[in-house]
């Protein structure tokens, strides 16, 4: 680290204080934190004073970047509010009725019933998903009730226009700052007192008190943690969008999700149109509700009935199709999974899973091969879920395996039938919940049969569909009628 280097971060340090920010009586008792060049892990924010390969926190490889790091103290963002005291709880309004709709039924079923006055939340998604889309499309709403400020960092004004203009959003009520330096975000948010503020997206914001590239962890937090402050202090909830890294979490995930009040995510494949939001974390709320949604030319439009849209295109009598009753927070869902069995015709069996979880399917292709004499190793295997959904419930298990039983061997399961149980390594079918509610949502998309886990069965009370019990895979696959033995009943 050379002389110059540190005089820099010094420099950048005093203009910050006594430039961009208000002087307030806090700052007098807050002595100027030191900056200080460190490494920080860009996949957990652990900072070392030397470079080293691997993160001792997340375990990450060459993870650490150098960044001149100011840590983060309290109430140094030109807040000019007072120090709060303590109040008895039982004074403290209820504002659970203050929330703010959003206009998108489904993003307010995620949100818990619309949006908590200064709340601080994180929307993660993949390039390209709709983050942008789907927060535009909420401002406009909002905009009726009052002023949204919206921040893009990312594009252009002509640019954000563009979306609006094919939206059909045209409202006076949305503001829009194409800015990233968050001292001006935050007196922008000050002066103009929306009600509601879309940041997009945080990786590109920066501060003038951390010397490092905006995107990184210092800057993140740094940034988030401010933000935070603002939320709270103006009672103005802040949306903030944040790019998800290769591995699937936002960048510096645990530093953000930490800070922030709920986390959702905008997932689905990027050539399908649907896409789920749900919530990972809220603290106002269960993070059980998911959102559906269709992405089309005029933006996101909630999908009413999932279920339906799912298995539109369904092909019945295929090898290899299945339909599962999922459950996607606490609605059922149905879903196709298809699985595609061929010989390998050279090196190693190929294994892909969309939707699925990999380790997952060869997980099942094992228990396949064990408990049910189905050996795959000769074998490629491809499992899909339809529509691009990103399925993670192991009551799925069973409809993978008997796709890829049913692919493998060539004859269609029972089309008019789903399939729902997880499985054991010993092949065995174990309970999941909620089985009646699964099991209603497949009656009313017109199935008849459902093949369940024997244990789960003994908890139902009444159902239309005929019900096979099953113990074990191998006899599942028997009554799916995909078995060598032919169909039985
Ligand atoms: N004219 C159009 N008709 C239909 N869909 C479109 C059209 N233009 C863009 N899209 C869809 O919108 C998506 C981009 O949406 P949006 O900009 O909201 O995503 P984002 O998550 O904010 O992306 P980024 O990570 O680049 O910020 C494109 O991937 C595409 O699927
Ligand atoms: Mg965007
Ligand atoms: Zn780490």
């Amino acid at each position: 680290m050379g002389p110059s280097a540190h005089s820099g971060a010094l420099r950048t340090v005093a203009q910050a204080a006594c430039g961009a920010f208000r002087p307030s009586p806090i700052l007098v008792d807050v002595p100027l934190a030191k900056p200080k060049v460190a490494f920080v892990c860009q996949q957990c924010g652990f900072d070392s004073p030397k470079w080293i390969g691997r993160c001792p926190q997340c375990d990450g490889w060459n993870t650490f970047v150098e960044e001149r790091v100011v840590p983060a103290p309290k109430g140094r963002d030109g807040s000019v509010r007072s120090p709060r005291a303590a109040i008895p709880l039982s004074d403290v309004p209820d504002s659970a009725e203050d929330r703010i709709p959003t206009g998108i039924g489904e993003l307010d079923r995620v949100l818990g019933g619309g949006i908590v006055p200064g709340s601080l939340v994180l929307l993660g998604g993949d390039p390209g998903i709709g983050k942008s889309s789907l927060l535009m499309q909420a401002s406009g709403h909002v905009a009726a009730r009052g002023r949204v400020l919206y921040v893009s960092g990312e594009e252009s004004a002509a640019q954000v226009k563009l979306r609006t203009r094919r939206f059909g959003i045209d409202r006076d009520g949305i503001l829009l700052l194409p800015e990233t330096d968050l001292s001006t975000v935050i007196e922008t948010i000050r002066s103009t007192k929306p009600i509601l503020v879309v940041v997009d997206s945080i990786q590109t914001m920066t501060s003038d008190a951390i010397g490092s590239a905006a995107g990184g962890v210092s800057q993140l937090r740094e940034c988030a943690a401010r933000l935070l402050e603002v939320a709270k202090g103006e009672e103005v909830p802040i949306f903030l969008i944040g790019h998800v890294t290769k591995e699937g979490a936002v960048a510096g995930p645990r530093v953000l999700e930490h800070i922030v009040d709920a986390v959702l995510y905008l997932e689905g494949e990027r050539f399908h149109s649907f896409r789920v939001l749900r919530a990972t974390k809220d603290r106002f709320g269960s993070t059980d509700e998911v959102g559906v949604f269709e992405m089309g030319e005029r933006g996101l439009t909630e999908v009413a009935d999932p279920s339906g849209v799912f298995l539109e295109e369904r092909g019945r009598g295929v090898p290899g199709s299945v339909v599962v009753p999922t459950l996607e927070g606490t609605r059922p869902l149905l879903v196709e999974v298809q699985a595609l069995v061929a010989p390998t015709s050279f090196g190693l069996p190929r294994r892909t899973a969309n939707g699925a979880d990999l380790q997952r399917v060869i997980l099942l292709l094992a228990v396949l091969g064990k408990r049910a004499g189905l050996s795959l190793g000769q074998h490629d295997v491809y499992v899909n879920f339809v529509g691009g959904l990103r399925v993670r419930e192991p009551a799925t298990d069973l409809a993978v395996a008997v796709a890829i039983a049913s692919a493998l061997r060539d004859r269609p399961a029972d089309p008019r039938a789903v399939f729902v149980g997880e499985l054991g390594l010993g092949g065995e079918v174990r309970r999941v919940q909620r089985l009646g509610a699964r099991l209603r949502e497949a009656e009313r998309l017109g199935f008849e049969r459902a093949i369940v886990p024997a244990a789960s069965a003994r908890d139902l009370d009444g159902t239309p569909l005929e019900i096979v019990a099953v113990k074990d895979l191998r006899e599942a696959v028997l009554r799916a009628g995909v078995s060598d033995g032919g169909r039985s009943t």
